[in-house]
């Protein structure tokens, strides 16, 4: 064999085992483009889901049993676990213990494993607290979101009337807030972004959406 015939044969088996090692037990699936959010909202599930047992700092009763070594801190750690993660949460509902994840959850933690865990599992975004006795500020909250938020970001609207929302981005159920719940948060609420073009929320309205937020967003937002 020449040289090069050499270099070939070791080149191309390099690709086989790189393939292999991609597919491996993992079954992972492709990273859909824009889904930054999407994979946001994945890794704080991996916070508020699994480190209330899997974190390196907790140890004896409070780890609720969970495995000394298993812990999920750190990106590195998820990916380390990929094909465990997968097996436990998404493939079955065993983890979390007592009932496992929503289907939405799953395919949001789904997609931060597709796409390799490129963010560290962060706690949840600080909505801060779910006032008691706070229904109506609630129901005020999913009507700004109606009235501010889906004449643009609505599944009934395509094409120039969605004065360039992103197509997928809808804020029609209770649901669909809560997957995108962070990002709302972050645009609307901490930042003045949402609504565009200078008409951002007043401060009574942000801490109506808020407060809708912060209470799980539970009401369909209607007008
Ligand atoms: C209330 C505590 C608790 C929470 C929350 C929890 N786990 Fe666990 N986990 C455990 C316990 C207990 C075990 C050991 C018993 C077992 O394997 O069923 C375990 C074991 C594991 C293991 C190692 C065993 C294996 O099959 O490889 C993985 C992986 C795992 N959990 C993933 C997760 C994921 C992912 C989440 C969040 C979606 C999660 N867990 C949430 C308690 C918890
Ligand atoms: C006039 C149309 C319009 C209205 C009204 C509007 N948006 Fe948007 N929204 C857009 C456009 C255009 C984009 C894409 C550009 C961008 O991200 O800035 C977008 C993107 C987004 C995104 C996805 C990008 C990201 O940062 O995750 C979120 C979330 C969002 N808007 C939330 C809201 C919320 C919440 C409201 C109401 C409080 C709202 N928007 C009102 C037009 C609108």
């Amino acid at each position: 064999m020449s040289k090069q015939t050499i270099r070939i044969l070791a080149f191309l088996s390099a690709i086989v085992l790189a393939a292999v090692g991609c597919g491996g037990d993992d079954d992972g699936g492709e990273c859909p483009d824009n889904s930054t959010a999407d994979q946001m909202m994945g890794a704080m599930l991996i916070a508020s889901q699994c480190q209330g047992c899997h974190l390196a700092s907790l140890t004896g009763a409070a780890r609720n049993n969970a495995p000394p070594n298993v812990n999920f801190d750190t990106a590195e750690d998820v990916m380390n676990r990929e094909g465990r993660i997968r097996a436990r949460a998404i493939d079955s509902s065993g983890m979390p213990p007592g009932g496992g994840l929503t289907q939405a959850q799953k395919d949001l933690v789904e997609i931060y494993l597709d796409c390799g865990a490129m963010q560290a599992p962060a706690a949840p975004m600080p909505f801060g607290e779910c006032p008691d006795t706070s229904t109506a500020d609630q129901t005020m909250g999913a009507m700004i979101v109606a009235n501010k938020c889906n004449g643009c970001h609505s599944a009934n609207l395509t094409g120039a009337d969605r004065d360039d929302a992103p197509v997928g981005i809808d804020f029609d159920t209770a649901a669909n807030v809560q997957a995108r719940a962070a990002r709302i948060y972050a645009r609307s609420v901490d930042g003045s972004t949402m609504p565009p073009g200078g008409n951002a929320l007043t401060a009574d309205e942000k801490e109506k959406l808020r407060i809708y937020l912060a209470c799980g967003a539970t009401q369909t937002p209607t007008p």
